[in-house]
């Protein structure tokens, strides 16, 4: 077996060197995980898998950096061809190469809560409706709440029933 398979303990060569089908891992703060993730990062090169076929999702901006700089030291420059991003950052991604097929712009932009919040205060504006009535924020909401239930304007019109919606 290669030399740094030694690095690891049983439990994670184990994880290391499954392939086949998902694998879940539940293990403590400090107990070596995201050394059993970049040494299988590692091994899935070694045993021939594009760098760009293999995708790593972190939670926080910080933990996407610090498995990137932890596989570079792990297999070199190689490493900088594998995804390796937050949720968030890894389908902005998605959407910027493919997002055409959705009818998105490439060069779409992101709103925050402050954009958005300036946007539907305009939209009121337009509308000659008082903020005191329509509180943006729970406009906001409500649009919030038909995007997670994947209603979209249209829909969203045609099950209006009442003045507030
Ligand atoms: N099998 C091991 N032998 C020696 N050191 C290890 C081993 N596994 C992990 N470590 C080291 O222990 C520390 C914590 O490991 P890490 O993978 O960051 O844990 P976690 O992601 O679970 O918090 C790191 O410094 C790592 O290099
Ligand atoms: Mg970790």
């Amino acid at each position: 077996m290669d030399l740094w398979i030694k690095e690891l303990n049983p439990a994670q060569r184990e994880a290391v060197c499954h392939t086949e089908g998902p694998l879940l891992i539940l293990a403590g703060a400090g107990s070596g995980k995201t050394r059993v993730l970049t040494y299988r990062i590692a091994k899935l090169l070694q045993s021939g898998v594009c760098p760009y076929h293999i995708l790593a999702v972190t939670f926080t901006n910080k933990a996407a950096q610090e498995m990137k700089e932890r596989v570079s030291g792990l297999i070199g420059p190689e490493a900088e061809r594998i995804w390796v991003a937050t949720f968030h950052a890894t389908c902005a991604r998605i959407l910027r190469v493919d997002g055409g097929f959705l009818g998105l712009d490439r060069n779409f932009v992101i709103y925050d809560t402050q954009d958005q919040l300036i946007v539907v205060r305009e939209v009121l504006r337009e509308l000659n409706l008082s903020e005191n009535n329509f509180n943006p924020r729970a406009v906001l909401a409500t649009i919030s709440k038909a995007k997670n239930e994947l209603i979209g304007p249209q829909e969203y019109e045609q099950q209006a029933a009442d003045f507030w919606s």
